[in-house]
């Protein structure tokens, strides 16, 4: 293994270092007080739930069960509703019935919300009728609004409240009755019940509920048996801000281990993963299972660098490779990167996330995705892993439980023309609710026979 970074860890060493992507404030007094504030408040998630979450992640680097992470491109401080929770919740029990009944395998469900606020954007300005703006860089840190897109450190304590109320119906719906199996017909959306992926759901959920009858008829506590009433729900956002995240940062009164309780699961995105950089910096130090994203252009020696600095102890479920290269590029560029990451003994929970190097421009202007180049991407990441003999465990989307038109194809049939009828997300264009079902039973084929 390489050089392993010695200089001490502390959650501000980041500010030691080179930093990309992050909001400068202006008024360097305004953003103390806030990071005084975050800091007095209460964590929003419990080491050992991110202790739990890395076990069952190192499971899914060997194949025992499988990660399903997925979500807004954004969270949106304007589109916050207890809907739109449950509707993300119940899309995502949706999901993970059919990838559990397809692959025999536990379904890890990690949310990309209560906190997915940040975004990084390819460019800091923007043209809008001609004048340049900043760019938006998401609720946490700026508004859509023209006229407000300086970076504003109050909405750091907004994006807290919001994800502690988010996290706190998630609580409630995960263990308070709403996901108990025998509940799996109510999960269908009412806008999906009618067209063939609908259907196809509906036809499993009366299995599910034919085989929970015959164990019950056989003896088995079906009403008091945990597993069958409950589920694990874990969150996750990409640690962008770290002003944010290192408020939240806290050591545990046991271990001594610090742990960055805005959530589960944090990652480094594609655009902050320069080594010796601050994001990179920040991650190391702590506890919580992390991810990186890995775009067509990483290098070997590059990822090799990533996994001595984050996970020198090669701790199985610590870390997760998010690879997002794109339909047409992953072919050419991710197995021998595979082939050498494996050769050197890493271990890796891989992951695929098909959609941000699948986004294009449609010729009316809307930021869209092909479903098509969504499934090819999955399916060339499986074929890759096979032909290498390697594990494929798990997936990354952006989705939502609407019914909106962001993403091309699939079975509506989604055309460009009709982009603009449901468009509404805050960033990059995400599977709606038909899709998401579409991909989740494609995906359970594939899952089935690996
Ligand atoms: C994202 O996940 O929303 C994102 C910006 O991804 P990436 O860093 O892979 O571009
Ligand atoms: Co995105």
């Amino acid at each position: 293994m390489g050089k392993v970074i010695t200089s001490a860890w502390r959650k501000e060493s980041w500010r030691d270092f080179p930093i990309k992507q992050h909001p400068v404030y202006v008024n360097k007094s305004d953003i103390e007080s806030v990071e005084r504030e975050l800091s007095s408040f209460p964590p929003l998630v419990f080491s050992k739930e991110a202790d739990s979450l890395k076990d069952k992640l190192a499971k899914a680097s060997c194949g025992q069960s499988f990660l399903l992470q997925g979500g807004d491109c954004a969270e949106s401080f304007s589109q916050f509703s207890a809907d739109a929770i449950r509707d993300m919740f119940k899309i995502i029990l949706q999901m993970s019935v059919i990838l559990t009944f397809a692959s025999s395998r536990p379904i890890i469900k990690v949310g990309r919300l209560a906190g997915q606020f940040a975004k990084p954007r390819s460019s800091d300005t923007e043209i809008i009728n001609g004048i340049s703006y900043p760019s938006y860089r998401g609720d946490l840190i700026n508004s859509q609004e023209l006229d407000k897109r300086n970076p504003d450190p109050l909405r750091l304590l907004k994006g807290y409240h919001q994800s502690a109320s988010t996290l706190n119906l998630l609580r409630a719906f995960s263990q308070g009755g709403f996901a108990n199996l025998e509940r799996v017909h109510n999960w269908n959306l009412g806008f999906v019940a009618n067209n063939n992926f609908g259907k196809r759901y509906e036809e499993l959920a009366s299995q599910i509920e034919k085989s929970l009858r015959f164990m019950k008829a056989c003896g088995i506590d079906v009403d008091n048996t945990r597993q069958l009433k409950e589920v694990s729900f874990y969150t996750s956002h990409e640690a962008l801000v770290l002003n944010y995240e290192e408020a939240l940062t806290r050591q545990d009164s046991i271990s001594g281990d610090w742990y960055d309780c805005s959530a589960h699961f944090l990652w480094i995105g594609e655009r902050t993963r320069d080594i010796d950089h601050a994001h990179i910096e920040f991650l190391r130090g702590v506890k919580n299972p992390i991810g990186v994203k890995i775009g067509p252009n990483a290098s070997k020696d590059d990822i090799l660098r990533i996994c001595d600095i984050l996970n020198p102890s090669n701790e199985k479920g610590r870390l997760t490779l998010i690879v997002r290269m794109g339909s047409d590029k992953i072919e050419d560029k991710f197995p021998s990167l595979l082939r050498d990451i494996c050769n050197d003994g890493r271990n890796i929970v891989w992951s695929c996330d098909p959609m941000h190097g699948n986004t294009k421009v449609a010729s009316s202007g809307y930021k869209t995705r092909s479903f098509t180049d969504i499934v090819n991407e999955i399916k060339s990441f499986f074929a890759i892993h096979k032909a290498q003999g390697s594990i494929a465990s798990g997936i990354h989307l952006e989705m939502t439980g609407a019914d909106v038109t962001e993403c091309l194809g699939g079975v509506q049939d989604i055309s460009e023309s009709i982009l603009h009828k449901s468009y509404h997300t805050q960033c990059d264009p995400r599977l709606n609710a038909t899709q998401a079902l579409e991909l989740s039973f494609m995906l359970a084929e594939i899952l089935e026979q690996s």
